[in-house]
């Protein structure tokens, strides 16, 4: 055996340590209490959901995740998955035609394997949040299926292996049923979702492929338009998850939902409640919040009850960095923590219904 060798079988031991030391280093950099990180109470809300078999995720906000310690130690204690809020829609990743950006994207993948978080890919193909190039490129079918199925397979291939669940296409039916009109659909034609879903099977065939939705967590015409869609991809082996989103108010949860979702389970694919957050009317009273943790709670028992819920993710778990003041004027007060990073009613009713029996 040559001299070479010998050094390296001797020093291979000691270069696995180092590596292995400033990894720990790293990932404890990274979750690091911040100022404001407060021990939250009790276990922590991933670790209860697990016991339940359901992947509990949040949505991630790059500019929090990049600044704030105390939010990155809330995500790294009690979440096990965590969905991109923006850095991985098209307009943030090729604002210009040729021109791709993944910093953000990155960051959040980078973040969930050094705190071992599943990633939720989100999302691919949307009428909303497309570069302006593109959205008003005028661009006729053979362009833009070609334009769609590169996108699709540059940014999964470049996340290959480090993303569990892809929304691979997003809020496609309307809201009295029918698909929804724009850019895809009126330039494509209907079988622009399964190619979508195509080019993604091809792409990573290892990744599980999920249709989300908006608006469809009850019964109803758009439902009844989605469980159409889901039955013809699940029949060429092309979808693997339906997502609910469940972006709910005081109005609480559809009384249906639970039944809904087990008509998509019934085909033969897993459910997920995708973007989970219950919106308030300023200032948010004790009595609405009380309200709130209803909500939140009997989110929670919905999904439990349909055995192929295997994934529940809130949109975002601080009302400081929270869609919905911007979005919606007059409201806010949405996630299960307040601006502070401290537990609402809504928490402790989240982990109450995680832990009942
Ligand atoms: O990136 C620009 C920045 O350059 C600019 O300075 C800033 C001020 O104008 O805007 C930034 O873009 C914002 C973007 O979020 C990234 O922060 C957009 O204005 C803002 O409209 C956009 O909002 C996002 C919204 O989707 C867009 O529809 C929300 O953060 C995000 O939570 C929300 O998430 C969607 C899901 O992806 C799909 N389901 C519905 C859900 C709520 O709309």
């Amino acid at each position: 055996m040559s001299r070479r060798l010998r050094r390296w079988i001797l020093l291979a031991p000691v270069v696995f340590v180092v590596l292995a030391t400033l990894g720990a280093i790293a990932a404890h950099h990274d979750a690091q209490k911040g100022p404001d990180a407060q021990p939250l109470p009790g276990l922590g809300l991933g670790r209860l959901a697990a016991a339940r078999g359901i992947l509990l995720g949040t949505a991630l906000d790059d500019g929090a995740l990049q600044h704030e310690p105390g939010y990155r130690h809330v995500l790294g204690t009690e979440f096990d998955a965590i969905t991109p809020e923006n850095a991985m829609k098209w307009d943030a990743v090729e604002p210009k035609q040729g021109e791709l950006h993944w910093d953000a994207a990155d960051r959040a993948v980078d973040f969930a394997g050094r705190h071992r978080l599943k990633v939720r890919g989100h999302t691919l193909v949307w009428y909303s949040q497309l570069p302006g190039w593109l959205a008003d490129g005028g661009f006729k079918a053979p362009a833009l299926r070609r334009l769609m199925t590169d996108h699709i397979t540059t940014e999964m291939r470049r996340y290959r292996g480090r993303v569990r669940t892809w929304d691979v296409v997003n809020e496609a039916m309307a809201d009295g049923g029918g698909l929804r009109p724009g850019l895809w659909l009126d330039t494509l034609g209907p079988s622009y979702i399964a190619e979508a879903f195509a080019a993604a099977r091809k792409a990573d065939p290892d990744a599980r492929l999920a249709l989300n939705e908006i608006g469809a967590d009850g019964s109803g015409p758009k439902a009844d338009t989605l469980l159409k869609v889901v039955r013809e991809l699940k029949r060429r082996g092309l979808i693997d998850e339906v997502g609910f989103q469940a972006h709910f108010n005081l109005n609480g949860v559809p009384p249906s939902m639970a039944q809904n979702l087990r008509r998509f389970s019934d085909l033969g694919v897993d459910v997920a409640i995708t973007e989970a957050d219950v919106s308030v009317k300023d200032p948010g009273t004790p009595e609405q919040l009380k309200v709130q943790a209803e909500v939140y709670g009997d989110l929670v028992r919905v999904c439990r009850s349909v055995p192929r819920c295997r994934a529940l993710t809130v949109w975002g778990f601080t009302d400081r960095h929270s869609w919905i003041p911007s979005s919606s004027p007059g409201y806010g007060s949405a996630t299960l923590l307040d601006d502070e990073l401290k537990p609402k009613p809504a928490y402790a009713a989240f982990q109450a219904a995680l832990r009942a029996p």
